[in-house]
């Protein structure tokens, strides 16, 4: 506070700390230069509205991917999104966090899954902690992604992972590792993205191809929103309590999450890997009820 006294009729200099403060603690809306690089085929990666917009394309020749220029550990990071339309059966659209370690990854994914003309979207789920994944749980939208931009989100703290749609919690993974789950949190990760082919898996099993004939597929990027704990500089990230990302009201839902949570596992899963049994005769222990 000391430090305030002899400037406390500079509004301008006061201004300036306050910025400063703000800005490197609750992080803000990014974009994309600021925050992003290429990771894969720049040229299939345009900018439009002056750099607030990106459309990825996939062609015959490529797909192409990007990623933020450092990792975060904890925070919540959301993307506007408008998915590949019409005939996009075979294209896989993907927003992530990966600590891009080979051996112990943590990864949690979203992808979303195309579908032929009409067909519902797929959006697929998936959380890896200390290297390990298969933990797939899929959804139907109750909209048309591809008909305009919809909100998609990671919160990532102590307590759990919560993956959003416009607001609406589709997935939950809670943090017991008291009871031996694993539970991603020891390696920061960076934020990505990538549009690309995947008609091996992803169109019920490999049953159905891309139709290249309707190639160039766009997907369209905007509003990127980082809020997180960079791992650049000393590592203050899990114990500073300015990070809101970690506070009382994000430590478990609110009654209107929980009912809106509920609603979407009544509604709109189509999958989950706990109820699998045939991939899991053994029930996973983190699926059990009461954990
Ligand atoms: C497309 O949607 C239908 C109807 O929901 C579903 O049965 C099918 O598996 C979906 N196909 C793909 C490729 O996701
Ligand atoms: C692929 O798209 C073309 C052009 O719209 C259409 O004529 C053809 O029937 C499509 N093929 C499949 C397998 O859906």
């Amino acid at each position: 506070m000391a430090i305030f006294y002899p400037f406390k009729n500079n509004g301008v200099f006061f201004m300036l700390l306050l910025w400063i403060v703000v800005s490197s603690v609750w992080g803000r809306p990014a974009t994309f230069n600021q925050d992003f690089h290429v990771t894969w085929s720049e040229p299939h990666i345009k900018q439009i509205d002056q750099g607030r917009t990106i459309q990825l394309t996939l062609d015959q020749g490529s797909g192409c991917g990007f990623a933020s220029k450092v990792k975060y550990l904890f925070g919540r990071v959301s993307m506007k999104i408008k998915l590949v339309p019409g005939d996009s059966a075979g294209t896989v659209t993907a927003f992530y966090m990966n600590s891009d370690t080979d051996s112990v990854r943590d990864e949690l994914d979203f992808e979303f899954l195309g579908n032929r003309t009409g067909q519902p979207y797929t959006v697929q789920t998936n959380i890896y902690a200390h290297g390990k994944g298969d933990r797939e749980q899929r959804v139907n939208l109750w909209f048309d992604p591809s008909a305009d931009f919809h909100t998609y989100s990671i919160l990532w703290n102590h307590h759990h992972i919560v993956f959003y749609v416009d607001e609406v919690p589709i997935r939950v993974y809670k943090n017991n590792e008291a009871k031996g789950i694993p539970y991603p949190k020891m390696q920061a990760m960076g934020v990505f993205s990538t549009l690309w082919e995947a008609d091996n898996w992803a169109t019920r099993g490999g049953l159905e191809k891309i139709n290249w004939s309707k190639a160039p597929f766009y997907a369209y990027y905007k509003d990127f929103d980082i809020e997180g704990c960079a791992i650049s500089g000393p590592n203050t990230c899990s114990t500073n309590p300015k990070n809101w990302w970690g506070g009382v009201e994000y430590q478990a839902f609110s009654a209107i999450e929980a009912r809106r949570y509920r609603w979407v596992c009544m509604n709109h899963v189509i999958y989950d890997y706990c109820q699998d049994k045939s991939r899991y005769p053994m029930t996973p222990h983190e699926c059990l009820s009461g954990i």
